[in-house]
């Protein structure tokens, strides 16, 4: 959405941080050190988090949100954990306060649906925090694909289970990325989506093998799970003049092109950014705040990836270890 621009453009921007865990804590340190911001305070219920984050990086330390607008704060990142993001958001916007909200923009479509119409209504600027946007190789293959006929896109997004079970699997925590992704790539929505979903080990899914066909008629493949002992962040983008592969983690981007009839190719790396991502987004929401302008990642983005992950999970049911026929353990 775009706004009228800040009248007090040149004034020190007052920011708070809400929820201070593992994200939070990172928004609040990327945020004590940018130009133009001043990192008023910080709100966690967990009092001896709040005030580690608050001591370290010189700022306030607050129970709760109240207590945080209550610092006449300009923006807040919300980083609580994202069954609160609707109310939180909404407390925040009622006082005509700008809103950067962590990824998946709510719990549900229709919250962040409301989300998206308070923010509208007060004219504030909500963003969403697909930080993978702002990962210098994503951007360094989206530039690689621009103007070429995409013609798949596979993604691989796996690791260990994190260190606290949070009450979503891993369609909305992990795939979500890659659908934005995916949406951002192509500039095009998901149109056919065919998931297939196990829980191996934990309450919700922990493996999911999703496959999408965009409008623009882009064939996507996410494979994400939690059963991986180390983290990986694969993208792999068929075009029908290159084919482009990025590593996420090591920023490695490495593009074959000129296909000849004889099978042989080129090869090359292609130079990558070594921005922060967290820092590229959150400079990206001050310029909207300030500005007025749209917001990098909108509200309506975010909407549309939780919309995808939403159907992934409401396709298939989830298959539990026990309703497997076949034995699991390969032996001999
Ligand atoms: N963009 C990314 O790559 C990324 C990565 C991790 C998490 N996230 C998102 O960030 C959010 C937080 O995830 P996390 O992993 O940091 O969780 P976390 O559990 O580490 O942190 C959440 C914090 O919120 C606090 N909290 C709980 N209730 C609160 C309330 N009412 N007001 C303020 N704070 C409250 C908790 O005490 C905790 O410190 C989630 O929405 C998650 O999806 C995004």
């Amino acid at each position: 959405m775009t706004q009228a621009a800040n009248p007090d453009a040149d004034r020190l921007l007052r920011i708070g941080v809400i929820g201070v865990g593992v994200m939070g804590s990172n928004h609040a340190r990327v945020f004590a050190g940018l130009p133009g911001v001043e990192l008023v305070g910080v709100a966690d219920p967990d009092q001896k988090q709040a005030e580690f984050v608050a001591r370290t990086l010189g700022c306030v330390a607050v129970a709760d949100v109240e207590q945080l607008l209550a610092l006449d704060v300009d923006a807040v990142t919300i980083a609580a954990p994202t069954h609160l993001h609707h109310d939180i958001a909404l407390a925040c916007i009622e006082r005509g306060v700008h809103v950067m909200v962590e990824k998946p923009i709510a719990s549900t479509v229709e919250e962040g649906r409301d989300i998206i119409a308070a923010a509208a209504q007060a004219g504030v600027t909500l963003m969403v925090g697909h930080v993978e946007r702002f990962n210098p190789a994503v951007e360094a293959i989206k530039e690689a694909i621009r103007g070429e006929d995409i013609l798949s896109i596979a993604i691989t997004r796996v690791g260990p289970f994190p260190p606290r079970m949070s009450n979503v699997g891993v369609v909305i925590d992990l795939a979500v990325h890659d659908i934005d992704l995916i949406r951002w790539f192509t500039d095009s929505d998901i149109v056919d989506v065919q998931p297939q979903l196990s829980s191996a080990v934990a309450e919700r899914e922990d493996i999911a093998l999703l496959q999408f066909r965009t409008a623009s008629g882009v064939l996507a493949h996410i494979n994400t799970n939690w059963l991986t002992p180390f983290k990986a962040r694969n993208v792999t983008v068929a075009t029908r003049g290159k084919y482009v592969m990025g590593d996420l983690l090591t920023r490695q981007v490495t593009e074959c092109f000129g296909f000849q009839p004889d099978g042989s190719y080129s090869m090359r790396h292609l130079s990558v950014g070594h921005a922060e991502p967290l820092r590229a987004e959150l400079l990206a929401f001050v310029r909207a705040v300030r500005t007025g302008g749209t917001a990098a990642v909108t509200g309506e983005e975010g909407v549309a990836s939780l919309e995808i992950a939403t159907r992934c999970l409401d396709t298939r049911p989830t298959v539990a270890p026990a309703q497997h026929q076949a034995p699991r353990v390969v032996v001999g």
